[in-house]
């Protein structure tokens, strides 16, 4: 039952809002290396019921922020005896890896309440077959698809779908896995690649729309949504190259109508996760939709089961509400106590600065200068990712996404000015990054279809 407070305009009619109950102080551990979880860190020291943050791996850019702890993210046994050693009452697990292996199982068979849900619900990530049958069941709209499993099938399956084929790895690619083309000997070359390192293959329907992430914390039935955003998943300006892990993204979205986000939690979040309930298998944690938002209402593209990279960074950015306690409450079933979050005014883009040669295999090692103010308060705009401390002090790559560049302003034309005016001070060798990050939308070059 939420608490309530009255609330008695001058009117004197009466009527009541709810309001958080308080959160005791929590220690916090969060597992990950990336640019999403020092967002995290920020976000989580921002909050003063956080009396201490944890990171482990971390990377350079956390270790400011943060103490840092070594750990295999992976091992359920690891992370529970780190979180017993630095006393933490939350555990935050930011990558999809350790949810798959069930890490947050053990983190929760240990008594420590744990953000990111079981091994069994993160499979709507981990499984694309999965996600397709639990949105089957739950009637939500997505591609039609289908999945190969040998070679014998595939030139009849591909001959069914394109132009444009939609070919996507059935597992965990780090948002590498997926080839849109209008290219069939690329679609089949890819589905074929995947085969030989024996991952089944999904082939889907291409879904028109521009796309939208929307997070969703969710506790059992109880969703609540964050702000939508959007990614910009190709290497290279005007969305050409092969798919990244996202180069960039920009919060909120000028374009997308008011009633939209909710449509998508009507529609698409909650009869998921009711689905998930039926099946004994409840969703805790983060609930990333990937949709397209089409003639006919918004389809899902994907389903991730953690917060998304790059879009985290300029989410979180955003957020004027205490982050830990919205963690702690998806983590202990009791999110339907918690006020939804507050926004701050204006928008938020980010920018990855990316290594030579990223998506492919980037060159590392290289000395990486001005971004020194990442150590500065806990409202940093340089956020690091792939960076590692040289035993001279030396700042240095260490990955293909490097930096990301957050900025914030009045609206999305500011933010993109100050992201960008930071990201000129720092220099990386043979590094690149996008120079469009919500160019479009600031341009109004971004329509959705009348019907939604
Ligand atoms: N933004 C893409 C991802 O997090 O997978």
């Amino acid at each position: 039952m939420a608490a309530v407070t009255p609330i008695i305009p001058a009117g004197g009619l009466i009527r009541t809002e709810p309001t958080s109950p308080k959160l005791l102080p929590v220690r916090v551990l969060v597992i990950g290396s990336g640019a999403r979880e020092h967002a995290l860190v920020l976000a989580l020291r921002r909050d003063p019921a956080v009396t201490a943050v944890n990171a482990a791996p971390g990377n350079a850019g956390i270790a400011q922020h943060a103490e840092i702890r070594s750990v295999d993210p992976c091992s359920g046994d690891e992370v529970v005896a780190l979180a017993r050693d630095v006393e933490a009452d939350l555990v935050v697990i930011g990558p999809e890896v350790p949810l798959v292996l069930g890490v947050a199982d053990a983190v929760r068979a240990a008594g420590i309440a744990c953000f990111g849900p079981s091994a069994e619900a993160a499979r709507i990530e981990g499984s694309k077959a999965f996600a397709k049958d639990v949105m089957n069941a739950a009637g939500v709209r997505t591609a039609h698809s289908e999945v190969v499993d040998s070679p014998g099938e595939l030139d009849a399956a591909l001959d069914r779908f394109g132009p444009t084929w939609v070919v996507k790895d059935d597992g965990l690619a780090a948002g590498k896995g997926v080839v849109v083309t209008a290219d069939r000997m690329a679609a089949r070359d890819h589905a074929a690649e995947c085969l030989e390192m024996g991952h089944p293959v999904l082939l889907e329907s291409f879904l028109d729309g521009p796309e939208v992430s929307l997070f969703c914390l969710v506790d059992g039935e109880t969703v609540v949504p964050l702000l939508p955003a959007q990614d910009h998943k190709r290497v290279g300006d005007g969305d050409t190259g092969p798919n990244t892990g996202g180069m960039g993204a920009y919060t909120p979205l000028p374009w997308l109508p008011e009633q939209t986000v909710t449509a998508i939690v009507d529609e698409v979040v909650k009869p998921v996760a009711a689905e998930m309930v039926r099946r004994g298998t409840p969703f805790s944690g983060l609930l990333y939709a990937g949709l397209a938002i089409g003639q006919a209402g918004p389809a899902v593209v994907e389903f991730n089961c953690r917060f998304g990279d790059p879009e985290t960074q300029a989410v979180l950015a955003m957020l004027d509400s205490p982050l830990g306690e919205l963690l702690h409450a998806t983590a202990t079933g009791t999110l339907d106590r918690v006020a939804a979050p507050r926004w701050k005014d204006g928008a938020a883009v980010t920018v990855v600065l990316a290594a030579e040669n990223y998506p492919g295999r980037p060159r590392t090692g290289d000395v990486i200068s001005g971004a020194e103010s990442a150590g500065t308060g806990t409202e940093s705009e340089v956020l690091h990712a792939g960076t590692a401390q040289r035993a001279d002090g030396a700042l240095v790559s260490a990955g293909g996404r490097v930096l990301s560049i957050v900025g914030h302003g009045a609206d999305l034309e500011a933010a993109r000015e100050n992201a960008y005016a930071r990201l000129a001070g720092i220099k990386l060798p043979g590094s690149h990054f996008r120079t469009d990050i919500a160019l479009a939308a600031t341009e109004n070059r971004i329509t959705v279809p009348t019907t939604v």
